[in-house]
């Protein structure tokens, strides 16, 4: 039933290119530069695609992180305002509702209570809702307005990977789709995105064929008592991600800091050897982050770099590189997250743990 893997996580985890490969196919349809996104399953028409002044993502857990992943791609191509929330703050706040919002419920199972409550809220308060969930038929799927059906395959492991995968890919559809629909990027444009996107499996795939030198290095760093992981816009999206991947499955404490926040507090628990991972594929933003990376480095940090291939400088910096492939950097976070759940299991199988159940986690929680 693993597949010859030793946990359900690594089977998942090796899953992804298909499943994120599946979701692509199932939303675009046609050939060649024909090739176009089709939300009809969806049933989101352009009319109200073009109506929309607000977007809320509302989620638990890391298809929250995704919503962070999420907010970043839609207004930088769609240009809509996103609120990403955590669906148990986002139900018990008064939520003033101005305008034609969107409510984006996220949910691997479709049975979270919180989420399930959020998306309740949503409807009375006469918002649009349409759910981003893997498993048919579920409970949220049911009660949303729409449903955007992640097609990643039962999930067993309690670390999200292929759901968590395949939730960003309808993220990202739905931006460039809005972009298309409100005239914000051109047909050529359109088609680059596409293709892109479509890029995405090969590219999962190569990352995993290198998998052993994270295997190694999860094993230098696997007696560690505290792990940092910075990045800024998209790269602390998917920091945020990474940490998540590593405290709940290895148990070492871990946490995301948006890069420039570092300085105002968790600096100061820096110490000698401490690891910090810097995620680095917004060329934008890289040397930014590069040098809240060496202020950390100063004070007695082991450095590794996550960034694409051709950034070699890196080492001139870092004690330790991973290399990912090239993409359009709307997407690059579908290549970044690979090699930190990888490095959360190894890290997990070296400290002999549960990894597919990890303690006092639940894979769907259904009390609030
Ligand atoms: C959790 C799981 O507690 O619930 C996470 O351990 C998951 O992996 C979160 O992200 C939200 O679950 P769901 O099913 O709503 O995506």
């Amino acid at each position: 039933e693993k597949g010859g893997y030793e946990h359900f996580m690594m089977k998942e985890i090796h899953e992804q290119p298909k499943a994120v490969k599946d979701t692509l196919n199932s939303y675009i349809k046609g050939e060649g530069e024909q090739k176009v996104i089709d939300l009809a399953d969806v049933g989101l028409g352009e009319e109200e695609i073009k109506e929309i002044e607000q977007i809320y993502v509302v989620a638990c857990g890391s298809a929250w992180h995704v919503g962070m992943a999420s907010q970043y791609v839609i207004e930088d191509l769609a240009d809509i305002p996103v609120r990403v929330e955590l669906a148990s703050e986002f139900r018990y706040r008064k939520l003033p509702v101005n305008g034609k919002g969107l409510v984006i419920i996220v949910s691997q199972s479709g049975e979270t209570a919180d989420s399930l409550e959020a998306l309740r809220l949503a409807k009375q308060k006469g918002l649009k809702t349409l759910a981003i969930v893997n498993v048919v038929g579920s409970s949220i799927a049911r009660e949303a307005d729409h449903v955007m059906y992640t097609f990643a395959g039962p999930e067993i492991a309690v670390a999200t990977t292929k759901a968590y995968s395949t939730q960003l890919i309808c993220g990202y559809l739905l931006a460039v789709q809005f972009a298309k629909v409100r005239g914000l990027i051109d047909d050529e444009k359109y088609d680059y995105y596409l293709e892109e996107l479509l890029a995405l499996p090969e590219k999962i795939e190569k990352i995993l064929s290198d998998k052993e030198r994270i295997q190694w290095f999860a094993s230098k760093f696997s007696n560690a008592h505290d792990i940092f992981f910075i990045g800024r816009g998209l790269d602390y999206a998917i920091s945020l991600e990474g940490s998540l991947k590593m405290k709940e499955i290895s148990y070492i404490h871990s946490e995301a800091y948006a890069a420039g926040e570092l300085k105002h507090g968790t600096i100061s628990l820096i110490e000698n050897g401490t690891l910090l991972i810097g995620v680095l594929t917004q060329k934008q933003l890289y040397e930014k982050t590069v040098s809240n990376m060496t202020e950390c480095k100063s004070r007695g940090a082991y450095l590794m770099g996550l960034t694409t291939y051709g950034h070699y400088e890196i080492e001139d910096h870092a004690d330790f590189v991973v290399y990912i492939p090239k993409a359009d950097e709307h997407f690059a976070g579908s290549l970044a997250v690979i090699p930190l759940q990888l490095l959360g299991y190894y890290t997990s199988v070296a400290k002999g743990l549960d990894v597919d159940k990890p303690r006092n986690l639940a894979k769907s929680v259904t009390v609030e």
